[in-house]
């Protein structure tokens, strides 16, 4: 039997990606267009401009993920398209362009949630480096920009079912942190800014009070801690320091991490680090008690935020404590990419669970 080749599309947010998978567990190719450039003198990612940038990056992005891979569309046997959740319009531009090949090229079409491509990455990178597959039930936590959900994931036939154990109730992790960066005058994406910073900064400087959770103990909430962080702006009277570091950032073209640091004073620094403590604190608490609640054989942690240095320290030290083991893919599987999209199809296609040419594109899509 010849490898089962497919072609992911994703466009769900910012990343512009393409991908080549084999069986779900090789990658041939995995093309990523950031866009950060575009969103960054915004603060944040505009909903139009992400769809123009798809618009422009598809074509290219698909042709490139085809040539790297040493493949041709005849090649492959199904299209994957992530088709929510996430920005519409963005969602759009590449479940549309899949529908056009698919029925261009007479191959069907798989229509894959974006978080249970999260999910897939991590046993993608297992398979494709060869290793070991994780044991199940593993309980996962998929923290992103947009996402902070806890799940059990458990096998179920060719593929995986999930349980939703807590999500959170206002702002995702990733939020939290690219608001927190926005607050004290760093660039965007906020995340891997704070995670580089964050080392030069004493974490326990500034106590946090963790959100009681009323009814779910395993749910999150974030709006407060960037509340909190703003208070201390306003208390400490940072916000000139803010401002001077914001117009002299602005004359700088790709700063290093070196003068980002040269720009942050020794109070600002042990804010960042004690904000991502307690970030990183509440994120492996409730992913570890939720692995006691459900008896998990593995912890699975991906998304964006699944990229932090911290967090996934944190976790390495704290569940061997435990006796458990964490899975995390590396970086680039961690964050948006199209090869965890191909991979989360592959059970669909072996089912035969193929999507429809009116297959809509949805904001909100539970697992
Ligand atoms: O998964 P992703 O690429 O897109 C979404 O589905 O949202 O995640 C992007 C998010 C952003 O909020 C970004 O700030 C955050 O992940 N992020 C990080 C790190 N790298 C990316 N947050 C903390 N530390 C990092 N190293
Ligand atoms: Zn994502």
């Amino acid at each position: 039997m010849h490898n089962k080749l497919i072609l992911g599309i994703e466009t769900s947010c910012d990343e512009t990606a393409a991908a080549i998978v084999a069986d779900g567990a090789r990658i041939l190719s995995n093309a990523v267009l950031s866009q950060v450039p575009v969103h960054q003198i915004y603060g944040g990612v505009v909903p139009e401009l992400a769809s123009r940038e798809h618009l422009r990056g598809i074509v290219p992005l698909v042709r490139q993920a085809l040539e790297r891979a040493q493949v041709t569309l005849d090649d492959v046997d199904a299209i994957a398209a992530t088709y929510g959740p996430g920005l519409v319009g963005a969602l759009l531009v590449g479940l549309t362009y899949a529908k056009a090949l698919a029925l261009a090229s007479g191959k069907p079409l798989i229509s894959v949630n974006h978080l249970e491509g999260h999910i897939h990455a991590v046993l993608l990178e297992a398979r494709n480096l060869g290793r070991p597959e994780p044991e199940l039930p593993a309980a996962t936590l998929v923290v992103s920009g947009g996402h902070t959900n806890l799940y059990e994931v458990q096998r179920q036939g060719a593929g995986l079912s999930y349980r939703t154990l807590g999500r959170t109730r206002d702002d995702a992790a990733g939020e939290a942190f690219d608001k927190v960066a926005k607050l004290l005058g760093l660039g965007y994406p906020g995340g891997p800014l704070i995670d580089k910073l964050a080392p030069f900064g004493r974490e326990d400087a500034v106590t946090f009070t963790r959100t009681k959770m009323k009814g779910n103990p395993l749910d999150f909430s974030f709006s407060g801690i960037k509340t909190a962080v703003l208070r201390y702006i306003q208390t400490h009277g940072m916000e000139e320091r803010i401002e001077a570091r914001q117009r002299a950032m602005k004359g700088i073209e790709k700063p290093s991490i070196e003068v980002w640091r040269q720009h942050c004073d020794q109070e600002t620094l042990d804010l960042i680090a004690s904000f991502q403590r307690a970030v990183v604190n509440d994120l492996v608490d409730k992913t570890l008690q939720a692995a006691e609640d459900i008896d998990a054989a593995t912890i699975f942690i991906s998304g964006g935020v699944a990229a932090n240095s911290r967090l996934r320290r944190e976790f390495e030290g704290r569940s061997a404590e435990k006796g458990i083991q964490v899975f995390a893919p590396s970086l680039a599987l961690c964050t948006d990419n199209a090869a965890m999209i191909a991979a989360a199809a592959y059970p669909k296609l072996l089912t035969r669970e193929f999507a429809g040419a009116e297959t809509p594109a949805f904001a909100q899509l539970p697992l």
